[in-house]
């Protein structure tokens, strides 16, 4: 016996360690326990400041499947974000941390972390989450492309700063600015080509009133831009600006361009398409053929602007390939209603027309109106003859 426990010391040992450990643990957990199965109280919820207290030491990172992940928390920056004003604690968001060490995480890259966390969003944001249920990037993620957008790509939930009117629900100005740089960590070529555009620049210097890219996206539920039903619509999305009368006239810029874009030989057809078909392909263009989408320029712009037929041309050429000399542009009446001085011949041939259809026409009807009446007047005429004629006979036969 006491060979056998010489022998085995050491083992020996290491079991009354490891079972001094356990009873240790069960010690600690115990009065954990019975409150872990019941509602959490308040009180016990390890405190926001109890995290930080690792947390926000600078440099710290973990490894997710291998790949080094930054866990430091600025403490000034979540106090200040509409989370840490709303008092949202750390834990609200992270239900399955309660203390140091952490649970596992299973995770195989940072990426799949981002996905695995993201959904704790709903528990306060359904209506959001929601909606980007239907859009391009939850589509894209189905289909396997990892890389689109979830909730925590385009709002940090520890820096989030409110974007909304907390009274009014209105977008706030500052928040607005930014919004295409959210989108270019992602579409970096299509953020520079709008900045240079009229909307992009305006919007950077601060104008509320132009295009960001969620007002022609929409934003949690983004539809796909190159569908049939989006090239219909479009004619619609630029005019619930390009129409608006106050808006417009702090720029000087016309508002009659929708209704001469859907009086033309192009935009009848698509506002038809766009009314009875939505899903039908359109063949004619529409606002975005001719100017662009994201890369709208002031149509006097002088290297690019479609106000001089020479880059208009470029324009009607994607679909009218034979067309090769400026002047075909001039069959198209832009976006004036004729008038003497633009489009002369047109509006003189209009006048013209709009004179002499009812000189003929009022001519025709009164020559068939004085035909009439001058029937009219004979057969009574004739009537009353042949009554005389007729009564006179019987007079005489009499
Ligand atoms: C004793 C220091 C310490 C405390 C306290 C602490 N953490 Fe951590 N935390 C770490 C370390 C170290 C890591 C790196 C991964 C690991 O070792 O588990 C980490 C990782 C994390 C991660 C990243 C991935 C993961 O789940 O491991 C999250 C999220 C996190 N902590 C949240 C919290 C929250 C929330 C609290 C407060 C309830 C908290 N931490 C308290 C030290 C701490
Ligand atoms: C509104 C919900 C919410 C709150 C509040 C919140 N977190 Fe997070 N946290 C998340 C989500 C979601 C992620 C995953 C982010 C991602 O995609 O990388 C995350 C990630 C982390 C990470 C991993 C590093 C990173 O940024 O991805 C740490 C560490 C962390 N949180 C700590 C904390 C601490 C500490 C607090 C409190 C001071 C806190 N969190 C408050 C939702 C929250
Ligand atoms: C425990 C509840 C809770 C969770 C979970 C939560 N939030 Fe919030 N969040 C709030 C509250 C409360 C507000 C303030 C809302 C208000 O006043 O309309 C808010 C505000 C916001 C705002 C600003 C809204 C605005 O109108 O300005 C954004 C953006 C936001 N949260 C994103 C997220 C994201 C992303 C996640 C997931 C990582 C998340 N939240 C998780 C409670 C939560
Ligand atoms: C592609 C970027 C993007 C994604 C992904 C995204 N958001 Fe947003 N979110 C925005 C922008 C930009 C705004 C501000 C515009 C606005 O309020 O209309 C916003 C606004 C909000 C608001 C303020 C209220 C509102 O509806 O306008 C909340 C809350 C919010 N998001 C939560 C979420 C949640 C939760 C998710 C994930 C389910 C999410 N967001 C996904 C970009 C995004
Ligand atoms: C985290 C990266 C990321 C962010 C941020 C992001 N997107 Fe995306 N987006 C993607 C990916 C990836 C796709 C899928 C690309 C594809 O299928 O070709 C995509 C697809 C799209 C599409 C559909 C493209 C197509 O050809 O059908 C639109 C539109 C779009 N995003 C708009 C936006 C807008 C607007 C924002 C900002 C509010 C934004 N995205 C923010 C990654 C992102
Ligand atoms: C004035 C309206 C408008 C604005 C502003 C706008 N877009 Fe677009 N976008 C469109 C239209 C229209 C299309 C579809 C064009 C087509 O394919 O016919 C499109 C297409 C796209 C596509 C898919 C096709 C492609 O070119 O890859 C993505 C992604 C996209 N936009 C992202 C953005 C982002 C990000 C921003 C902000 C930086 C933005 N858009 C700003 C109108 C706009
Ligand atoms: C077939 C090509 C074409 C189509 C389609 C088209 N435009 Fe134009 N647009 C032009 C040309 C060319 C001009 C420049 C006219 C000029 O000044 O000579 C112009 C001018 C404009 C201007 C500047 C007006 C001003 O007061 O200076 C706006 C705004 C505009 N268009 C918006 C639209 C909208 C919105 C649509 C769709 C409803 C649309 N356009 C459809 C070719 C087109
Ligand atoms: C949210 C409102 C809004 C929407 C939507 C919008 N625009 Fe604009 N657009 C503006 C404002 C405001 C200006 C004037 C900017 C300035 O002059 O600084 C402008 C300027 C323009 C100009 C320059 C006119 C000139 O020569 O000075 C053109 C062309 C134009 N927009 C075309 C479009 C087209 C095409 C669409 C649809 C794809 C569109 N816009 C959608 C608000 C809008
Ligand atoms: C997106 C394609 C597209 C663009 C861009 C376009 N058109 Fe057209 N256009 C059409 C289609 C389709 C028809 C109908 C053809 C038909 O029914 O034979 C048409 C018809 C016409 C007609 C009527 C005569 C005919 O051939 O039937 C004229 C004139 C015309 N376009 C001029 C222009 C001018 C000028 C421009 C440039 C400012 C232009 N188009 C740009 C697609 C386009």
């Amino acid at each position: 016996m006491r060979n056998w426990l010489k022998a085995n010391r050491s083992k020996l040992g290491l079991t009354g360690l490891v079972l001094g450990v356990l009873l240790l643990l069960i010690i600690m957990t115990l009065p954990v326990t019975p409150v872990a199965a019941a509602p959490r109280p308040q009180a016990e919820q390890p405190t926001d400041e109890s995290c930080l207290a690792c947390h926000h030491q600078e440099g710290m990172t973990a490894q997710v499947g291998g790949q080094p992940l930054p866990i430091t928390i600025d403490p000034e920056k979540f106090f200040a974000s509409v989370h840490g004003v709303e008092e949202i604690a750390c834990v609200d968001c992270h239900t399955n941390i309660t203390g140091f060490p952490h649970p596992a995480v299973t995770a195989s890259s940072r990426r799949d972390f981002s996905l695995e966390l993201y959904p704790t969003c709903q528990e306060c944001h359904l209506e959001q989450y929601e909606k980007t249920l239907d859009s391009v990037h939850q589509r894209a993620i189905a289909a396997g492309n990892t890389n689109a957008a979830v909730c925590t790509d385009c709002h940090n939930p520890h820096t989030q700063t409110r974007l909304t009117d907390e009274n009014t629900g209105e977008l706030l100005q500052e928040a607005r600015v930014v919004i295409p740089q959210t989108c270019a960590q992602c579409h970096s070529t299509i953020y520079e080509t709008y900045r240079e555009s009229v909307h992009g620049v305006a919007l950077e210097d601060g104008n509320p009133d132009v295009p960001t890219c969620i007002d022609c996206h929409g934003v949690h539920s983004i539809p796909d831009p190159t569908s049939n039903s989006f090239r219909n619509s479009i004619p619609a999305l630029c005019a619930s600006c390009h129409t608006d009368e106050t808006l417009m006239a702090k720029y000087g810029l016309s508002t009659n361009v929708l209704s001469t874009y859907v009086a033309d030989f192009h935009g009848t057809t698509v506002k038809m398409f766009e009314e009875n078909y939505p899903d039908q392909p359109t063949n004619k263009p529409v606002c975005t053929d001719c100017h662009g989408f994201h890369d709208v320029l002031r149509v006097d712009h002088p290297d690019a602007g479609i106000a001089y037929k020479k880059n208009l041309l470029g324009k009607c050429q994607q679909c009218h390939p034979d067309a090769t000399t400026a002047s075909f542009t001039d069959s198209w009446l832009s976006h004036y209603e004729p008038s003497p001085q633009v489009f002369p011949l047109v509006y003189f041939v209009n006048l013209f027309y709009k004179i002499f259809i009812p000189a003929v026409l009022g001519g025709m009807t009164l020559f068939v109106l004085t035909d009439i009446y001058r029937r009219f007047i004979v057969r009574r005429a004739g009537t009353k003859a042949a009554v005389e004629a007729e009564t006179k006979e019987e007079e005489t036969n009499e």
